[in-house]
């Protein structure tokens, strides 16, 4: 009797366990390029998240991004923004980028707020990808932290909720 009170238990623990884990939500990708694009489009597909707050559907972008723009952020990029706080550990923000045909997506280019990874730039780990998910630039390109720095007062981030 006590054996099988301690076998129930145990399988209890193991079932509790399982669960645990597997609600526990999906890892988030360390700073990997092609970990951050399985996540992006498979675990957790970036289609399904929200837009930016104020920025529903494709609206016009300026050089170097592309003609027409999509902006998507992930549940806790997207809590933040209408909180008006700073991007959390986490974070990710997604920009498809078209050409002026406003159809034929030229790159993917997401941010992702890594806490840790660069504390000198925001935290950001910046990627950019050819719409197969081939890699073009990832980590902390100098041009992408270049240029954004001018917006370092507002997590390096150019477009504000709206
Ligand atoms: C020469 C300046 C410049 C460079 C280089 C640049 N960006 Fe941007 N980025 C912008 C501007 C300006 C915007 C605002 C949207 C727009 O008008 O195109 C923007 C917007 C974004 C956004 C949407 C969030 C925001 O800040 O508004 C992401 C994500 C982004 N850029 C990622 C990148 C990545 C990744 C790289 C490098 C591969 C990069 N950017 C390089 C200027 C730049």
């Amino acid at each position: 009797m006590k054996k099988a009170m301690r076998l129930t238990t145990a399988i209890v623990l193991a079932l509790a366990c399982a669960i645990g884990v597997s609600t526990a939500g999906e890892s988030m990708p360390g700073a990997d390029a092609d970990a951050l694009w399985q996540y992006i489009t498979k675990t957790s597909p970036y289609e399904k998240w929200e837009f930016w707050p104020g920025y529903d559907g494709i609206y016009p972008g300026k050089s170097p991004h592309g003609a027409f723009l999509k902006l998507y952020a992930n549940p806790p990029a997207i809590e933040a923004a209408r909180a008006g706080k700073p991007m959390p550990d986490g974070a990710i923000i997604v920009k498809e980028n078209y050409g002026k045909d406003k159809k034929s997506l030229m790159a993917v280019t997401p941010m992702y707020k890594i806490k840790g990874y660069n504390p000198d730039g925001g935290d950001w780990y910046w990627a950019k990808y050819k719409a197969d998910g081939t890699v073009d630039a990832a980590g902390q390109p100098k041009g992408c932290i270049s240029c954004h720095s001018v917006k370092k007062d507002s997590d390096w981030l150019f477009t504000e909720p709206k």
